[in-house]
């Protein structure tokens, strides 16, 4: 076996300190120090060091994998915790930091400007530290990562400055590690006194590292869609103003049903389906149908042929659950609550063309005929999946319905799907103690066949879709930015059922006591109530060539609609008419804190009515606060300032002396 490392090559550093490890154990291990340049591994296009070559004349030539194969000659056994430090170093640690390597040594940047790219990764692993109580990573004894993240790090927090003062944890791991034999000469071999200038040659020869992405969640248009007016365009507004509305082609009258006309532009607007288990808040009501509506009033006033539909989603395990809290049946709980919607949206004057519901025998045929179709071609998949279930409700528990001993921090009352107190995502299974939060029995782990959606087979066919539908299309900065982050990340099977009673039935043999998950066929709802609407409805979803899909919805949901739906539309292969422009908007806040039912903050539709505040005035304020490229909150003396200034005095004066001007 034989190992090269260079001076000066950041690599080295953990490679060295890991090798101690394999002493003794293995076939000799000769270690031989090259020039940075020198291209030890014949196959690689760029020069690669360190590497290791093995007996078997096969190399490796990646810090982690050679650190790895040390440690597991010396008989360790690899374990979650170390994979998944190895698997944050690889890529929240290592872009931070070359970066930060690259401003300090390169650019002759100090201070702040170095610390601040990499604050948020030192400050991850002192918390981490001092909340197992462990001096190392993965618990009482040096592991992997450690080696691995100590190599990495050291070149700069070698200097104390780049150690902040509070992360005391951090200090103290990286000081018993420095102080180590092998990390000693590890350090003199590879840094030879020169300290972290050692690496100026090396990254020189680098390419200069993009800065850690920020998170480009803003809203705001791209510089290329900032359209700019000629006075050309101006003179025709003048003169359109000038002739006033008489001049306006006649309102033609309303069509029922509204159907696509060929040759003309047919716009279908969808609001997102709010849930139907509780009352909506305001944040609801402008991140789905109030901007819905407004979009939907333009598209009629173009002279569109517009249809603007939306209804409530009914199905699902909150619905289930809201029942028993009222004591009531799943159907009764939806005919009370769609109730309440349409009142709500009625008296906020949303011009819905249809308002309807998920839970009628249309969105049972359509969701099942879907299925059958992505099941011929060979896109569902099935598996077994271990769940928690109470015996005593006699239902598998969903994640939110059990609650436990956190498996990493002992935290009390941590949830079936994170720990409140530590972070850490939790599989519901690993939870100690667990409870039922409805019975505070104790469930027991059932494994269940489901179904999943072969989303990796399709997604080939979504980025060509997508490739065709983005440019040019008006998607929201936001949703084109989630959807490529699930892109990046590679998609995986999803599962598709629910061991539920509340939802649309699996027509499938064995299926017989599960329902699909809500998520699946939510979103064919927009398909099922236009069905129950007209029977002509394939006219608006099976005619991508002449309807143009506005969808509208908070940013959660832009998955749902930007990719999961439209591959199993793709899927399916039955001409389904897709997103054309998808526009999503972030959250609403309520003065300095979220909306919450349960703690009864925030103003909630019914509210809103009863407060004696006319609609149009709600609604203008909602707009105006319209949180779309950044969060935004909703605050009662704003509304109040708002309303005196811009709709009385600014644009009420304005449209009075208009009036007056006119005669
Ligand atoms: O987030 C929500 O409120 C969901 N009920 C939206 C569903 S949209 C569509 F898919 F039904
Ligand atoms: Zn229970």
């Amino acid at each position: 076996m034989r190992l090269f490392v260079s001076e000066g090559a950041p690599g080295s550093l953990p490679v060295l300190a890991a090798a101690g490890r394999a002493r003794g154990r293995a076939t000799e291990l000769l270690i031989s120090t090259v020039g940075p340049e020198e291209c030890v591994v014949p196959f690689l296009t760029r020069p690669k060091v360190p590497v290791l070559q093995l007996d078997s004349g096969n190399y490796l030539f990646s810090t982690t994998a050679i650190c790895r194969y040390f440690f597991l000659l010396s008989g360790w056994e690899q374990d979650d915790l170390t994979n998944q430090w190895l698997e944050w170093e690889a890529t929240e640690l290592q872009p931070a930091l070359s970066a930060a390597l690259y401003y300090l040594i390169v650019q002759g940047k100090k201070g702040e400007d170095v610390l601040g790219l990499i604050r948020r990764a030192l400050t991850h692993i002192d918390h981490s530290l001092s909340r197992q109580n462990c001096p190392f990573l993965a618990g009482e004894t040096e592991s992997l990562a450690d080696i691995v993240l100590w190599g990495a790090l050291y070149p700069l927090l070698q200097d104390p400055a780049y150690i902040p003062e509070e992360l005391g944890a951090l200090r103290s791991w990286f000081q018993t590690l420095t102080t180590q034999e092998p990390c000693q000469r590890a350090v003199e071999t590879v840094l030879k006194q020169q300290g972290v200038l050692a690496l100026r040659s090396y990254l020189q020869k680098q390419p200069q590292p993009s800065l850690p992405e920020e998170r480009p969640v803003s809203n705001e248009p791209e510089e290329e869609e900032l359209a700019t007016l000629s006075e050309e365009e101006i003179a025709i507004a003048v003169t359109a103003w000038e002739k006033g509305l008489e001049s306006l082609p006649p309102f033609r009258p309303q069509q029922n049903p509204v159907l696509p006309v060929a040759g003309e532009r047919n716009v279908l607007i969808t609001s997102a389906l709010p849930y139907v288990n509780n009352v909506p808040h305001l944040g609801n009501i402008i991140g789905c149908v109030l901007s819905a509506d407004v979009f939907a009033r333009y598209s009629r006033l173009r002279q569109w042929n517009t249809l603007y539909l939306c209804g409530t989603d009914e199905y699902g395990t909150a619905t289930e659950t809201k029942a028993m809290e009222e004591g009531l049946t799943p159907q009764e709980i939806c005919d009370k609550y769609h109730t309440i919607h349409a009142d709500i949206y009625r008296w906020f004057n949303i011009s819905f063309d249809i308002f309807g519901r998920t839970t009628t025998p249309q969105q049972t045929k359509i969701t099942q005929d879907i299925f059958h179709r992505l099941m011929a071609r060979g896109f569902v998949l099935q598996d077994s999946v271990e769940q928690l279930r109470c015996e005593r409700c006699a239902r598998f528990l969903a994640d939110r319905f059990v609650e436990g001993v956190c498996p990493f921090c002992g935290y009390e009352e941590a949830r079936g799907d994170q720990c409140d107190k530590c972070g850490k995502l939790i599989n519901a299974i690993e939870l100690k103690k667990p409870q039922c939060k409805v019975c505070r029995s104790c469930p027991v782990v059932k494994s269940s066949q489901h179904l999943f959606l072969d989303l990796p087979k399709l997604e080939k066919r979504l980025e060509e879709w997508l490739g065709k539908t983005l440019p040019g299309s008006d998607w929201t900065p936001n949703a084109r930015f989630i959807i490529r982050s699930w892109l990046r990340d590679g998609l995986k099977p999803r599962c598709i059922t629910r061991d539920l009673k509340w939802g649309t039935p699996v027509p499938l043999k064995g299926f017989e006591d599960k329902v699909f998950y809500v998520w699946f066929d939510a979103t064919i709802g927009y398909l099922s109530i236009t069905a129950n609407y007209t029977d002509q409805w394939e006219q608006w979803w099976k005619n991508p060539e002449q309807v143009d899909l506005y969808q509208f919805m908070a940013k959660d949901n832009v998955p749902f609609h930007g990719l999961v739906f439209p591959c199993s539309a793709l899927g399916a292969e039955d001409n389904y008419t897709l997103v054309k422009h998808l526009i999503a908007t972030e959250y609403l806040n309520y003065e300095d804190g979220k909306f919450s039912k349960s703690r009864g903050v925030g103003v909630f539709g019914d509210m809103a009515q009863d407060t004696g505040i006319p609609a149009d005035i709600w609604r203008f304020y909602l707009l105006y606060i319209r949180p779309e490229g950044q969060d935004s909150a909703f605050s009662w003396t704003d509304m109040l300032l708002k309303n005196n200034s811009e709709l009385l005095n600014n644009l009420g004066n304005f449209i009075n002396r208009w009036e007056l001007v006119r005669g």
